[in-house]
């Protein structure tokens, strides 16, 4: 989708001696396009009981999650990474909002040592708790009752949450196990831009808080709908109705508290729909390339933004910066060097006729983009920049290098074990070299 003007303009001015100053590919965010949109989902739920859980799988860099803080907002978590960068941002308590899948003790642990909501994914985890948190959810999985969507699937198909018949067992057991302090997460669908599906979820929630008040006595403090607020990736794509979202969740709560005179809160845990539109991948064209098809090879590929090659129906626009419309266009595959044909940013796209140096802008990166990156091939990850409100640029993570990042793990205490022998190697003796699995320690 087109980028906020302000960003627009300053890269249009100033991205070529950007690049020349921190060389190519790199994301870069735009610090008042994200603090804009945190305030207009803050401000479309103005009055009601609400938070906002940032959900810092989205961009994952302490420099925004900061912003994002010093904003009001809380952190979503699901991992102890992402739990760490939380408590980094300044999170803690019920500022952090730890949603996991397939957990381990160790993340309730911390989870739990920082005294943040954590939110069970399933029934057996309970028993996996090492003490009672102050504040459970449970996340609900509705099965058939949804439909769901092409990113999350059908819910029946889904690996997270719990089944409807499971959720009251799972509240009188963490009770059982002394959690006095209760709430309910849902997230239904992924990049949803009617909000329809959204409102379902929140009346979903709202009628099992009812239940749960009926059969247990539980009221719960939140209702948590998860993230999936879309954007419109594509051009033609219309924008998610923020102002209706929100009037529809006034109307659902306010009818609610009105029959039950209860009035939990509403959270939501978006990411995309903060960040997503307000950062873009710059790669420049390295090669053009004449196959069957045309091809642009470009410095970037899907290690730094997987989103191309992983589902089916992504896109991300791709514009020429400079683009004056005076080439005529052409279409091409925008591909990156790995090994792999679904190593593509674009796919037969009409595209200005690209030459060799042209700097390209990948739109609408700034969720779940240089965050799902990978190491495949030896290809590293790039640089983050920050285009501060000021129009000044700040590098707010380095890219990766060869030896320092993707060869750090080659370094290594030697460790052979024997495991045929009745107890190992005799203590003080190492076997080193001998083993062709176990490789030399780089230096
Ligand atoms: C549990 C959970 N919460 C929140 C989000 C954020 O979703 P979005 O960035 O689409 O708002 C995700 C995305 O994967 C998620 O899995």
């Amino acid at each position: 989708m087109p980028i906020g003007q302000h960003f627009n303009a300053q890269l249009e001015r100033h991205l070529p001696a950007i690049a020349e100053h921190y060389g190519t590919p790199f994301h870069i965010y735009d610090e008042r396009g994200i603090n804009d949109a945190a305030g207009r989902l803050l401000s479309a739920f103005e009055g009601l009981p609400f938070h906002e859980y940032y959900a810092v799988k989205a961009l994952p860099n302490l420099t925004v999650l900061r912003m994002l803080r010093e904003r009001g907002l809380g952190m979503e978590c699901s991992s102890l990474a992402e739990l760490e960068l939380a408590r980094d941002a300044g999170a803690i308590g019920d500022e952090v909002f730890f949603t996991s899948n397939n957990t381990t003790r160790e993340e309730f642990a911390a989870a739990i040592e920082m005294d943040a909501i954590v939110n069970i994914d399933d029934i057996s985890l309970i028993e996996k708790l090492p003490r009672a948190p102050s504040i459970v959810s449970f996340r609900f999985n509705p099965g058939p009752e949804r439909v769901g969507d092409r990113l999350i699937g059908s819910p029946r198909e889904a690996k997270f949450g719990l089944r409807r018949d499971q959720l009251l067992a799972a509240y009188e057991r963490a009770r059982e196990l002394g959690t006095e302090r209760f709430g309910l997460h849902a997230m239904i669908a992924s990049n949803v831009l009617s909000v329809e599906p959204l409102l379902a979820t929140v009346a979903m929630l709202l009628e099992i808080e009812e239940q749960l008040q009926r059969t247990l006595g539980i009221s719960l403090e939140f209702i948590n709908a998860g993230g999936g607020l879309g954007i419109p990736y594509r051009p033609t794509d219309s924008r998610l109705d923020l102002g209706a979202l929100g009037r529809g969740a006034r109307e659902l709560l306010e009818s609610h508290s009105f029959r039950t005179g209860r009035r939990p809160k509403l959270f939501l845990e978006s990411g995309r729909f903060i960040s997503g539109p307000h950062g873009v991948l710059v790669t420049r064209v390295i090669n053009r390339l004449s196959k069957w098809r045309e091809y642009a090879g470009v410095d970037a590929g899907i290690a730094a933004l997987l989103r191309t090659a992983m589902y089916p129906d992504a896109y991300h626009h791709v514009t020429l910066h400079g683009d004056r419309g005076e080439r005529r266009l052409q279409r091409v595959d925008v591909v990156g060097s790995l090994c792999e044909n679904n190593d593509k940013l674009a796919i037969q796209r009409p595209l200005p006729e690209l030459r060799e140096g042209d700097l390209l802008l990948v739109h609408d990166t700034g969720a779940h983009g240089l965050a799902m990156g990978f190491n495949y091939n030896g290809r590293l990850r790039p640089q983050e920049l920050l285009l501060r409100s000021d129009g000044s640029v700040e590098l707010i993570r380095r890219r990766e290098e060869v030896r320092r990042d993707y060869f750090a793990t080659l370094q290594f205490e030697a460790d052979v074990f024997d495991p045929s022998a009745p107890s190992g190697l005799p203590p003080g003796v190492e076997r080193i070299g001998d083993d062709a699995r176990t490789p030399a320690p780089v230096s």
